[in-house]
């Protein structure tokens, strides 16, 4: 059987997503029917960047299905001292049955996959991080009952986040609002290819109010993304009105939430009052990468 990767949100179907978010709903609610389906299976987990949510819950999840997690860091491998990507996928490949990797560079990751011989699944780089993606619409599934024409106002940095966002917005026909300050928008191909192939309806706007107004849900991310540190002091400058803060939620619907991917950097992109209030969905929203990390293990890994 050929191994299918997960490093980009596009990889899956939308009824593979439905599918997905159904089984870490179940996974969440204590269905063990499948108990330990990976027994006797190891899960790298290479990380080029730090992490306190994706390797935890990932390391937790692949306990819990029965394999053993394994922790590698690129300076502890030989490919810190050159060897390549094709190589080290190649020889990997011989002793884990999945492959989680962090990276800087996308084509990291993609490189990996095409000499692994086993899944890889993309647990963020510098274009995506469809595991987040897939926690947030479970999170919105939960406290909305539906995905289907839900708005959801994603305000500040067209990151990574924002990327896989709106490719899962395509998917599940999520009302995906994006308010950036010029030039700091989505990825523009993957803005087009996925509003011409998806169900969601994907809005482009610069007014972080005019994105609040009427939301179900309100989103942010850090506005210094990790690699990209250089650019902290003027991007302070030009998403300083784009901060998700009591004033915006007002405009949102009485009963909105509001999601964080997590690290947040309280202050900036959203204040203390919001993240701490009771609209906030922030730390179910990061249980739920461990639900939702299951369901892909589970589904990914042979
Ligand atoms: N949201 C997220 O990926 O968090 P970590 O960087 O802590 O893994
Ligand atoms: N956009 C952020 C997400 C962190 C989980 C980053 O890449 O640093």
């Amino acid at each position: 059987m050929t191994k299918k990767d997960f490093l980009t949100i596009g990889d899956m179907s939308a009824e593979e997503v439905r599918t997905l978010l159904d089984r870490s709903i179940a996974l969440k609610a204590g269905d063990d029917a499948m108990k330990c389906p990976l027994i006797g299976k190891s899960v790298g987990l290479f990380f080029e960047k730090p992490s306190t949510r994706t390797r935890v819950s990932f390391e937790v999840g692949i306990y819990q299905l029965g394999a053993q997690p394994v922790y590698l860091s690129p300076k502890e491998l030989q490919l810190g001292r050159g060897e390549t990507i094709g190589d080290t996928a190649r020889t990997l490949s011989r002793y884990l049955h999945g492959m989680v990797m962090r990276v800087y560079s996308h084509r990291s990751a993609v490189e990996f996959a095409r000499h692994a011989t086993i899944p890889v699944i993309n647990g963020l780089s510098d274009l995506h991080h469809p595991c987040q993606a897939l926690a947030d619409a479970m999170t919105v599934l939960e406290y909305k009952g539906r995905l289907e024409g839900v708005r959801v106002a994603y305000i500040g940095d067209g990151n990574n986040v924002a990327n896989s966002l709106v490719e899962i917005a395509a998917r599940t026909g999520i009302d995906f609002v994006i308010a950036s300050p010029s030039g700091y928008g989505p990825d523009a191909a993957l803005l087009e290819k996925s509003r011409a192939a998806g169900t969601g309806n994907i809005t482009l706007v610069d007014d972080p109010r005019e994105a609040a107004e009427n939301a179900d849900v309100l989103y942010t991310d850090v506005w210094v993304s990790m690699g990209q540190e250089g650019e902290a002091e003027e991007k302070a400058k030009k998403f300083r009105s784009y901060q998700i803060n009591a004033e915006l939620l007002r405009l949102a619907k009485s009963d909105a939430v509001v999601l964080h991917c997590l690290p947040a950097i309280r202050g900036q992109e959203i204040t203390d009052e919001v993240m701490d209030g009771p609209q906030s969905a922030v730390f179910d929203q990061a249980e739920n990468r461990m639900h939702t990390e299951k369901a892909l293990l589970e589904y990914l890994v042979r």
